[in-house]
């Protein structure tokens, strides 16, 4: 079983439409579309915007499904001059850049209890990942950290901050939380964002503009990468 968590609607509609033997159940008031999808088992959940909403997805998710690889889909902004607007961005690893406990002697975005900063995806599915996005689409797909906080990200001083502090390539709102729960529950899990905007003063232009395309892009990877998981 493979679980696939997208927070908004644009960034799982096209998997639930393509998926058979459907059924589903609500939790939470989140819904848990389960079935085939490329004849692979998958449950599928639209958790909401931000850490809180992601997080309560994932953990639901795992205690409910068991699945064996997690996948968090959907659009971020890119940080970084070589990252474009409808590339692909792979995690290496995740962190929360709003967790600041400097004030009392940490690194900043140090995870407390886990102490770690940089929480790693699963190696194997990352080189799958790449792998399969670099047959489909050639060039624009990197691999990085990747920034998630409760922030919409619209400003080039605090991207500036972002990357300096954690040398991220995307940032996001989910990625960093649903990395931390399945990081504890001991499941394999990766995080596939193609890129809305430049998370600059022109970011919430440029999400208008590109978070349906630039989402229907990381659901189309996913049919592609599921038969070889
Ligand atoms: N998701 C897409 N673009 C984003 C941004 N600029 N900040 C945070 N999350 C995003």
């Amino acid at each position: 079983m493979i679980g696939i968590i997208g927070a908004m609607s644009v960034e799982v509609e096209n998997l639930i439409a393509v998926m058979t033997d459907k059924s589903t159940q609500t939790i939470s008031e989140v819904v848990y579309y389960s079935g085939k999808i490329e004849n692979i088992d998958c449950v599928v959940a639209k958790c909401g915007v931000g850490k809180v909403a992601s997080a309560i997805c994932a953990q639901t998710m795992i205690l409910n499904y068991h699945p064996g690889a997690v996948i968090n889909v959907g659009v971020a902004g890119g940080i970084g001059e070589n990252i474009h607007i409808g590339d692909i961005v792979v995690s290496s690893g995740l962190v929360q850049h709003d967790m600041d406990t400097t004030a009392i002697g940490d690194e900043k975005g140090l995870i407390s209890g886990l102490n770690i900063v940089i929480v790693p995806a699963s190696s194997r599915l990352v080189d799958l990942v790449v792998s399969t996005a670099k047959q489909i689409y050639g060039q624009g797909v990197h691999v990085g950290v990747i920034a998630t906080g409760d922030q919409f990200i619209s400003s080039g001083d605090r991207l500036k901050e972002i990357a300096r502090e954690f040398g991220a390539s995307a940032c996001e709102m989910e990625g960093g939380s649903i990395a931390q729960v399945c990081y504890i529950n001991h499941v394999d899990f990766v995080v596939i964002r193609a890129i809305s905007d430049n998370a600059n003063e022109a970011a919430n232009i440029d999400f208008a503009a590109f978070a349906i395309s630039s989402a229907h892009k990381t659901a189309e990877l996913i049919m592609k990468i599921l038969p070889s998981i």
